[in-house]
């Protein structure tokens, strides 16, 4: 018991391929990689431990692997080889614990960093884990760049709550959103919700899209 604990907070998975269980959320990410379905924001849920920071991580790295975006991260890349699971982390990908950088001041200083060009990788990437504990008001400050990123910007947020997520961002632009329930392509087990303006029918209106992607227990 004790080298099986061990062994499941050493290994972490580096490609979704090695994500167990959440098949049902893995295949339809990796299909959307594959077709270049990139969006600017996505949000994993689901209970403690099931994978979340994991596919973050795995989603970060597939995004900017020299081949990417890819379901394939190459592995040998400078980026892949920074963001492996045991790799040093790579400058380009920010993880910020929310648990303890969810205040306002935080979400400010953030929004002033991200609009800087990544350094060495495709994408800028904010990782927010504990994403429900962002504050109000460190939402509001985060807001409009959630919706409307530059294009070298992209979000994932990690959440065992993703209702208080989503009514948070809701609650600051409560009439001018939407949030629709996709489903068809989808299997029923995983949700997805698409929050759009729904007051400036623009093409940048197409670009505050949030992918919601509710991982299962394993
Ligand atoms: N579906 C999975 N497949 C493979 N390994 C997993 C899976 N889920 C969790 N693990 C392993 O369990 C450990 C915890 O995973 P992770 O940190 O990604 O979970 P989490 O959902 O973010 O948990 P928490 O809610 O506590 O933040 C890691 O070592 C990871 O490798
Ligand atoms: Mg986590
Ligand atoms: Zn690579």
């Amino acid at each position: 018991m004790q080298q099986s604990l061990a062994l499941y907070r050493k290994y972490r998975p580096a490609t979704f391929a090695e994500v167990r269980g959440q098949e049902h959320v893995t295949e339809p990410l990796r299909q959307a990689l594959r077709s270049g379905r990139i969006n600017h924001a996505y949000l994993f849920s689901g209970p403690r431990g099931c994978g979340k920071t994991s596919s973050a991580r795995i989603l970060a790295r597939s995004l900017n692997c020299v081949n990417g975006p890819t379901p394939d991260p190459c592995g040998v890349c400078d980026s892949c080889v920074a963001l492996a699971p045991s790799g040093p982390g790579s400058i380009d990908v920010i993880e910020i614990d929310a648990a303890s950088h969810g205040g306002v001041d935080d979400a400010r200083d953030l929004r002033e960093r991200a609009f800087y060009a990544p350094v060495a990788g495709r994408y800028k990437i904010y990782i927010i884990d504990e994403a429900h504990m962002v504050t109000q008001q460190g939402f509001n400050a985060l807001l409009k760049l959630v919706e409307e990123p530059p294009p070298h910007l992209k979000f994932i947020f990690a959440t065992t709550e993703p209702d208080k997520v989503i009514a948070t961002i809701r609650s600051r632009k409560r009439s001018s959103m939407s949030v629709a329930k996709r489903r068809g392509s989808c299997p029923p087990s995983m949700t997805r919700f698409t929050a759009r303006k729904t007051d400036a029918p623009s093409p940048a209106a197409n670009a505050s899209t949030i992918s919601s992607i509710r991982l299962a227990s394993v």
